[in-house]
């Protein structure tokens, strides 16, 4: 797949990297590109401006923080049917202290923002260490994902595989709450197996 991150930093350069050791093609994205030749390892990796990233890309993994989403899609240009992969979390930063936005979803907020875009949440139930250091366990960690869109889904079910880690469909966007912050599902690792377990109980 043709992948753009937008926020590649220690989420979007992870995952990025990931997908990139899996023979995809990943375009990292920046306001200052020049800051990513760490993540320009081969071939099949890239770095430029955001807008750049949108235009390559069929699949988007949107990384930064919550509240920089209007910035970047807005710098992103048209995202009108694009996969778009949300793994942010809404947390705001106030006096050097990180709180979290109480009844927020950023999920939903971002479908309702590009409702031409297909929204697809995943990505953001495991910190970034976990990325780092437990792809392609032999147990993967469950990795949940949620949307409104078939197609889209079974695409992100795919990455989530090849960046070595077992998906959870929890079903359409509306589930987002058991995936985002204050959610059952949310930063707790565990199999597949044990996450099938759970499922039932969230429908
Ligand atoms: N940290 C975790 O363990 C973790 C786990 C799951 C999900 N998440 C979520 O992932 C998101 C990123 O977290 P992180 O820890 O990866 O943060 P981070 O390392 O600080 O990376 C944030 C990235 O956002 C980009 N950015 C900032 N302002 C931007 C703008 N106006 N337009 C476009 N890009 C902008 C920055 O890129 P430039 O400055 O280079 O432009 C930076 O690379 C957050 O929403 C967080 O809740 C984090």
């Amino acid at each position: 797949m043709r992948i753009g991150v937008i926020g590649a930093g220690g989420i979007g350069g992870t995952i990025g990297t990931l997908w990139a050791k899996a023979g995809h093609e990943v375009f990292f994205s920046s306001r200052n590109p020049e800051k990513l030749s760490e993540l320009v390892t081969g071939e099949n990796t890239q770095a430029g401006t955001v807008a750049e990233a949108a235009k390559f890309a069929d699949v988007i993994l949107l990384s930064c923080y919550y509240s920089t989403i209007d910035d970047a899609i807005s710098a992103a240009g048209s995202l009108d049917r694009k996969i778009l992969i949300d793994a942010t979390n809404p947390y705001l930063r106030e006096d050097d202290k990180i709180h979290r936005v109480p009844d927020a979803s950023s999920g939903l907020e971002l479908a309702a923002k590009l409702p031409n875009a297909k929204v697809v949440k995943a990505y953001n139930t495991l910190p970034t260490a976990t990325f780092a250091n437990e792809a392609h366990r032999s147990e993967p960690y469950a990795l949940f994902y949620c949307g409104d869109d078939a197609e889209a889904k079974a695409i992100v079910a795919q990455l989530i595989t090849d960046s070595g880690f077992a998906g959870v469909d929890t079903g359409n966007l509306t589930q987002v709450i058991h995936q985002e912050p204050g959610g059952v599902l949310y930063n707790h690792p565990m199999s597949a197996t044990s996450a099938q377990r759970l499922l039932p109980s969230l429908r």
